[in-house]
């Protein structure tokens, strides 16, 4: 299976792919490609270090880099990609997305990083954690893949729950690359299942 993976940032959540796939618990899986919406993303270096291609995108030529990128891979998966990715995209090949709340809540236009821990720490939930689901033109509103719990502390400030959520982001990520990588999934209401 033929991955993209669209980052912007430090690029944690590709760390913990191509760390799946060296160690072979993600056989059938390698990376094609690695996008950028960001020149100085962090992300990147993990990349050539591991030499994998790169790609920088801007948002104006948005369609037109990424359109052939997509027909060239099996899945999309967004770590940290935070443009919204157009309608004549959404078709081509399935897309997945990695958010830092349990979704639906917490998500939207605008809601990425610690604006999303900010928010839930405010709320004052007690628990929190990630999700991995299908992009739609639904933003953050998808069908949902995994999603794993974790407990809100009392001293915890955006930036500490944001930090201590991501290890869980990457078990989900990698988890349901795996799933989608050794099984045909189906969507029933809001939900992925692997029948
Ligand atoms: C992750 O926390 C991911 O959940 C978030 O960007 C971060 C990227 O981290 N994405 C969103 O908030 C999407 N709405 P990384 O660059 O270290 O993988």
């Amino acid at each position: 299976m033929r991955l993209a993976v669209l980052v912007s940032g430090n690029g944690t959540n590709l760390q913990s792919i191509i760390d799946a796939i060296r160690e072979r618990y993600i056989p059938k899986v390698e990376i094609s490609f690695v996008v950028s919406s960001n020149s100085d993303a962090y992300a990147l270096k993990r990349a050539e270090e591991n030499g994998l291609r790169t790609v920088v995108v801007a948002k104006k030529e948005l369609v037109s880099v990424l359109k052939p990128i997509f027909e060239r891979v099996d899945l999309v998966v967004l770590a940290g990609f935070l443009w919204i990715i157009p309608d004549e995209l959404l078709k081509i090949k399935p897309i997945i997305n990695v958010h830092p709340s349990l979704l639906p809540l917490f998500g939207g236009k605008g809601m990425y990083g610690a604006r999303v821990s900010g928010a839930i720490i405010a709320s004052g939930m007690r628990i929190s954690g990630p999700t991995v689901h299908l992009v739609t033109n639904d933003i953050d509103g998808g069908p949902i893949i995994m999603q794993k719990c974790m407990e809100v502390r009392d001293d915890d400030t955006p930036e500490s729950l944001l930090e201590r959520t991501h290890p869980l982001e990457h078990q989900i990520l990698v988890e349901a690359i795996k799933q989608m990588s050794e099984k045909k999934y189906k969507i029933v209401g809001k939900r992925v299942i692997f029948p």
